[in-house]
């Protein structure tokens, strides 16, 4: 998703509206550096379990239906995706109360992140901004990527598709008002494709 090398792996990363993915005990165990914030971890595992497992089978259901909209290939089918999904979370939760003693999972809300300039090398957000793009108007696009910049000076965001699959509305004037505040942005293919023709991240430098 974030075309990441070996030498960003050794950055210090802010995963930004992680969720319930693996991705932050999966670098933990490797020894590398990663905080994820999101307005999830104000719940508990058990409240999130609950939620994850109540949401299963309509997940599966919607991408069954709408199976046209996505490439399946790594993930062979809607019901192998929940499976993933529900691996993932499970390998998220076996980490969650330690990892939140550790402060490596921070309840917290975009566009706002209560952490000091410079404190991250690498912020990356998949499966929020641009997806939500019905949700959030190109403002909160705007802000939510100047404050990543802020903390961790550079951002990369994936994909770049609405919850329809279709390109975000928000993509070009975003781009325009990062790049009037005089910031670096850059959109560039990546190897994974899930939703069909979601191949593209935003690289966006201070
Ligand atoms: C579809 S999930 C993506 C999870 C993970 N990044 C992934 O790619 O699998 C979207 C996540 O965004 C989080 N979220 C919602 N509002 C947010 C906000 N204002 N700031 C940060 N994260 C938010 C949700 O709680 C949820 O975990």
């Amino acid at each position: 998703m974030f075309a990441l090398t070996d030498v960003d792996l050794d950055r210090r990363i802010l995963g930004c509206g992680d969720g319930p993915a693996a991705f932050n005990a999966a670098m933990t165990r490797l020894n590398k550096r990663v905080v994820s914030v999101d307005p999830l971890y104000g719940f508990g595992g058990g409240e999130i379990r609950q939620r994850i497992d109540a949401t299963h089978d309509l997940m599966v259901e919607r991408a069954r239906e709408a199976a046209e909209r996505f490439v399946w290939k790594e993930i062979r089918s809607p019901e192998h995706m929940g499976e993933i999904r529900m691996r993932a979370m499970g390998e998220f939760l076996a980490d969650y109360e330690e990892g939140k003693r550790r402060g490596r999972y921070l309840a917290g809300s975009l566009p706002r992140l209560d952490l000091p300039d410079g404190s991250f090398e690498l912020a990356l957000c998949s499966h929020f901004l641009f997806l939500y793009s019905a949700e959030f108007d190109a403002a909160f696009h705007v802000e939510s990527i100047v404050e990543m910049v802020r903390v961790a000076g550079e951002v990369r965001i994936f994909p770049l598709l609405n919850m329809e699959g279709q390109t975000s509305c928000h993509i070009a004037p975003v781009m325009d008002a990062l790049r009037e505040r005089g910031l670096t942005v850059t959109v560039e293919r990546v190897n994974y494709e899930f939703q069909r023709n979601g191949n593209e991240m935003m690289r966006v430098q201070s």
